[in-house]
């Protein structure tokens, strides 16, 4: 049998290989770009030997993706493997922690791609990784914290609150609107059960910044004005003690999208309103009255002030100069 050169290639889509195959191949390290024989025979096995080379000896720093052989432009075979990402965050292998952790970052990472709009960009676009998963600004939304952090993050969540909404769309604090909205449709609702847990576990284990903001005082101006707006506009669905009704009203006293330091996503909701995404598993989806009609940019800067301060909450003011800045970027935009 004549021999033709084959092409590794490294690539981070795991949609056809199975998670089994992923376990199994844990091990090897692999040279990008090597040449090898092609060998019609070529498997997994042989593929999984492939000879550790160059300076790719430490894992440190590399993480899993998908080693593909290619041989005339033609898929021959493909592996899980470790690689250095150029385009993420560095993720390094743990052997300390358990499967379950390991694939959980894998999938945050790499193909789930959280950190795209969970994580900070710098001016030339790449993570910030020191602010790892705390919260970005995408196109007139901004992307929660989502590490374990108790006042900016997740920390109120459960492992199941978590896998429910990325699963659903909703739990029993929160809906998924906008770009997430779009994401657990297309893409988190079809993960399974194992993953979203391996997800929600590793997010869980991030502590975050741990840095508590002061809360404003409750005889602020601005808080006072706020709570008479919140009271009259916003409890009769949120509840005066802000904690929503489970599956109906998000939970603002609960939301980390509403602390965020970058509070776009929330003014964005008050002024435009929200629907969210129905999925299979829950098909109605509630809605959220738009107010841009009946609050001005003070009232609506605000109300959003005394929620992200009161109910134990801390964050800082929102400024009415910031509504008044997302909504002349938003009026040219109809979604
Ligand atoms: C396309 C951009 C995008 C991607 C990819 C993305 N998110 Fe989000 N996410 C957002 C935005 C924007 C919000 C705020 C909107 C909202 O809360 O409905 C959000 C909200 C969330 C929230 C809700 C926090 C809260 O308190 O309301 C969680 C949890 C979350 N994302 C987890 C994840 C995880 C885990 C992944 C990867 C598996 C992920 N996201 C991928 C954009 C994204
Ligand atoms: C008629 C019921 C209703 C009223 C009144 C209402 N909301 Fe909402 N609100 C909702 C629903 C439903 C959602 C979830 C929308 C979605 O699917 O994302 C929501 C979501 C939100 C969110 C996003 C929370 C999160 O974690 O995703 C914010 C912020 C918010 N509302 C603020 C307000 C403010 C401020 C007022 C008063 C000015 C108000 N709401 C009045 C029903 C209501």
């Amino acid at each position: 049998m004549s021999s033709t050169e084959i092409t590794l290639r490294v690539v981070n889509a795991i949609s056809d290989v199975a998670p089994a195959a992923w376990d199994a191949c844990a091990n090897p390290t692999c040279e990008v770009g090597a040449k090898i024989d092609y060998n019609p025979f070529i498997s997994h096995d042989f593929l999984c030997s492939l000879e550790l080379s160059g300076s790719v000896r430490n894992r440190a720093g590399w993480q899993p993706m998908h080693l593909v052989a290619e041989a005339g432009g033609e898929l021959v075979g493909a592996v899980p493997c470790y690689a250095k990402s150029h385009s993420q965050g560095e993720y390094v292998f743990d052997p300390q922690k358990p499967r379950e952790w390991n694939r959980g970052a894998f999938l945050v990472d790499g193909p789930a791609h959280c950190g795209a709009c969970h994580t900070p960009k710098s001016i030339l676009g790449g993570d910030k990784t020191a602010q790892y998963l705390q919260g970005s600004y995408l196109q007139d939304w901004s992307a929660p914290d989502i590490t374990n952090d108790a006042s900016r993050g997740l920390g109120h969540w459960t492992v199941d609150d978590i896998v429910t909404y990325l699963k659903t769309g909703h739990n029993r604090t929160t809906a998924a609107t906008g770009p997430m909205a779009e994401a657990v449709d297309l893409s988190f609702s079809k993960l399974t059960d194992d993953d979203a847990k391996a997800i929600a576990t590793y997010l869980k284990s991030l502590p975050g910044r741990q840095d508590t903001p002061a809360p404003l005082s409750r005889d602020a101006p601005v808080m006072i004005a706020g709570s008479a707006i919140y009271r009259d506009q916003c409890a009769a669905c949120h509840g005066l003690d802000g904690k929503g009704i489970a599956r109906l009203f998000p939970s603002i006293a609960d939301s980390s999208m509403v602390r965020s330091d970058d509070p776009s996503t929330a003014i964005r909701i008050v002024l435009r309103g929200a629907r969210s995404v129905a999925t299979d598993a829950e098909p109605t989806a509630p809605g959220m009255p738009s107010y841009s009609w009946l609050l001005t940019d003070e009232q609506v800067a605000a109300v959003l002030t005394y929620m992200r301060n009161a109910w134990g909450g801390a964050a800082v003011e929102v400024k009415p100069s910031e509504v008044t800045r997302l909504k002349s970027s938003l009026a040219p935009r109809p979604d």
